[in-house]
């Protein structure tokens, strides 16, 4: 059955251009009333013009749909506010939040300004968290939200030169982690998508020959990747998941934790290094749902190993 969106309304940030476009874009052609966002910022958050959000609406209301645009930072607290009340203003509801909008500042730890790390957290974490905080009591109001947090596999497994970023991004599912508990019984999901796209971001970071370009754009284009965007934001989305998606490929992404050993009440330093293999061998290993489940674990291998 088709996925539908009629007479819900989506914010999604950052949608001036790349994966927010695209996302905006499918929401729309499903039905959903968008609120399209975007700083007009270059890739390092600097400057802005509301022009990239006004196309986008543009092209929303050509193929029949309904649109807006807002040009606020994610990172301002009265643009934020601005933004939910011109949605407020305008619909009457906020069904679903793409927390999309990032900038780059890649340098490597030692030669990195802590202005060019704070930039970053500001923008992908205090943005998310800040979109998130204004929507909140509005979801909880209507007993339906569906948020999405937007990661990276920077975040996920790291990337030389990245340390802000892949700071930021994995604060963003760690964030999601205790959120998804907290939006549970107001039917507020909450799950993360790590794109991978070719956009003006990657394509400033991986310099290549043009022909090489255009065919890496048409493979790992943007669309590609928002399937599984849409479907964490949809109705019967699952919560509290990790799906990483592109160029036609998906997949889980989660943290797990080994089967662990229990050594003991007076464990050593020593016992770990010995064991440290063992400790560190994932098979077997599972995804922890919430802190209570590897608590749960823990008193489980204990009992094992003691007979209790
Ligand atoms: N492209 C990829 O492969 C990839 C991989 C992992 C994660 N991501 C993430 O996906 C998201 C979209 O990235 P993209 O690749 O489409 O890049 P992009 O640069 O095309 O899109 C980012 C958009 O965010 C806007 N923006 C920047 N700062 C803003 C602010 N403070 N407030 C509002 N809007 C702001 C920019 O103007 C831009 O239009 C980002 O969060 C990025 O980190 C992308």
């Amino acid at each position: 059955m088709a996925i539908d969106f009629t007479d819900k309304v989506a914010i999604v940030t950052g949608a001036g251009g790349g994966l927010g476009r695209a996302h905006a874009l499918e929401l729309a052609r499903r039905g959903a009333k968008l609120v399209i966002n975007d700083l007009g910022a270059a890739m390092d958050g600097s400057g802005g013009s509301s022009e990239s959000a006004d196309a986008v609406v543009a092209e929303i209301e050509a193929m029949g749909g309904t649109a807006i645009a807002n040009g606020a930072s994610v990172s301002d607290a009265d643009g934020v506010a601005g933004l939910v009340a011109q949605t407020m203003d305008a619909f009457g509801r906020i069904d679903v939040l793409i927390n999309n909008a990032g900038i780059l500042r890649d340098k490597s730890f030692g030669k990195m300004d802590l202005a060019d790390f704070r930039a970053v957290l500001d923008v992908h974490l205090m943005g998310s968290v800040m979109c998130t905080h204004a929507v909140w009591p509005i979801m909880k109001q209507q007993q339906y939200g569906r948020l999405l947090m937007t990661t990276s596999v920077t975040g996920l497994y790291g990337n030389f030169g990245q340390t802000n970023y892949g700071a930021a991004k994995a604060a963003l599912y760690g964030f999601m982690h205790s959120l998804k508990m907290e939006g549970a019984k107001d039917n507020i999901r909450v799950n993360t998508l790590a794109p991978i796209a070719w956009t003006r971001m990657t394509a400033g970071l991986n310099p290549v020959p043009e022909d090489q370009a255009k065919e890496i754009a048409a493979r790992i284009a943007p669309e590609k990747a928002t399937p599984a965007a849409v479907f964490l934001v949809s109705e019967d989305a699952p919560t509290g998941i990790i799906l990483s998606a592109g160029g036609g490929t998906v997949a889980r992404a989660a943290m797990m934790e080994s089967p662990g050993l229990y050594l003991g009440d007076d464990m050593t330093v020593e016992d770990v290094a010995a064991n440290y293999e063992q400790i560190a061998n994932m098979d077997g290993a599972v995804v922890l749902n919430h802190n209570g489940e590897q608590a749960q674990k823990n008193a489980e291998l204990t009992a094992k190993a003691t007979g209790g």
